[in-house]
């Protein structure tokens, strides 16, 4: 793999970065374009190229991509209350950002684009597991804004030839999460408030469900959609785990004080069907929440 250009958009993040270290082991030549809303300049492999660049510019974005042999598109706004208070600027960034890096990708003779899709196209479906063939139902800004980046990939793939491929991401946690703020995500809220000491926040009844995805395996879901022969026309793929727990079974597995705090627009449970991973990407999930979070711990 060496000298192969590969960029990663939002690397500075939380996936985004676990990302960049594997592509970095595995001897890629790694250009991370990042603008530091969400991520830090702490989390780039070293060995990594740092671009501070904003995806809402295309002018400053197409220099970078240029000639790349792999885009892994993971800039974004990735919270649904933020998406919910400001429409405005988060569809600026997750649908006007997703489309300059496509034109970009295009014009810049990239083999193929990977898109950081997410479960929250779903919303609240009748039916569990969650599977690709369901019609979308977001229930917030942002989930509308992933879902609307998938259509666009697809898009550009027909009109253009360009190679993309969308992972829709079920509750990711690991290494890097961002445990702070509001709407932080769960786990990486769980673990910050136990070591301070504090009660675990948990949302409603606690008993809503989600399909909590180790970041090591979406890591390896991104490697294997960059190489597998069988995609690459817009496919859409769910990568969970594949079983869910309820936040009040996050909580127990943790250990500690809890308290009940005000229900947020979320949808009641997410559990992912995996059978479309496997079949186009070869990937299983590997990682159970139990060993993942003791890891974490
Ligand atoms: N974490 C999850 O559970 C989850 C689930 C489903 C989908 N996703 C998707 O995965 C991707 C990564 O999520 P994450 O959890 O690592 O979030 P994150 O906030 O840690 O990473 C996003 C990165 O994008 C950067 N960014 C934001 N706006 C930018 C802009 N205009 N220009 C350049 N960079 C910009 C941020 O600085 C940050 O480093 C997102 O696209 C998100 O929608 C995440």
């Amino acid at each position: 793999m060496q000298n192969k250009k590969v960029v990663i958009t939002g690397g500075a993040g939380f996936i985004g970065s676990n990302l960049v270290d594997a592509l970095v082991d595995n001897g890629f030549n790694v250009h991370v374009i990042d603008n530091f809303s969400g991520g830090k300049k702490e989390n780039v492999n070293k060995k990594a190229t740092l671009h501070v660049a904003d995806i809402r510019n295309l002018d400053d974005i197409s220099p970078i991509i240029d000639g790349a042999e792999y885009v892994f598109h993971l800039a974004a706004l990735p919270r649904v209350q933020y998406s919910i208070e400001n429409p405005v600027e988060t569809n600026d960034v997750n649908i006007g950002g997703t489309l300059n890096v496509l034109i970009a990708s295009q014009k810049g003779a990239v083999k193929r684009v990977v898109y950081s899709a997410s479960s929250s196209a779903y919303g609240d479906q009748s039916k569990m597991p969650l599977r690709e063939d369901m019609i979308a139902n977001p229930k917030s800004p942002y989930g509308l804004h992933k879902y609307i980046g998938e259509l666009y990939c697809k898009v550009w793939s027909m009109v253009h030839g360009l190679e993309t491929v969308s992972l829709r991401y079920f509750n990711v946690y690991g290494k890097r999460q961002n445990p702070d703020g509001a709407y932080a995500l769960v786990i990486g809220k769980f673990l910050k408030q136990k070591a301070q000491g504090k009660p675990m926040t948990i949302t409603s009844d606690g008993n809503q469900t989600r399909d909590f995805t180790n970041i090591k395996d979406v890591v390896r879901a991104n490697i294997l959609a960059m190489q597998s022969k069988k995609i690459g026309a817009g496919e859409v793929i769910n990568i969970g785990a594949g079983y869910n727990h309820s936040v009040n079974n996050v909580a127990e597995l943790i250990g500690g004080e809890t308290e009940y705090i005000d229900a947020r627009i979320e949808p009641k449970d997410t559990l992912a069907d995996t059978a479309l991973a496997k079949k186009f990407l070869g990937w299983e999930p590997e990682i159970s929440l139990k060993k993942g979070l003791s890891e974490l711990i």
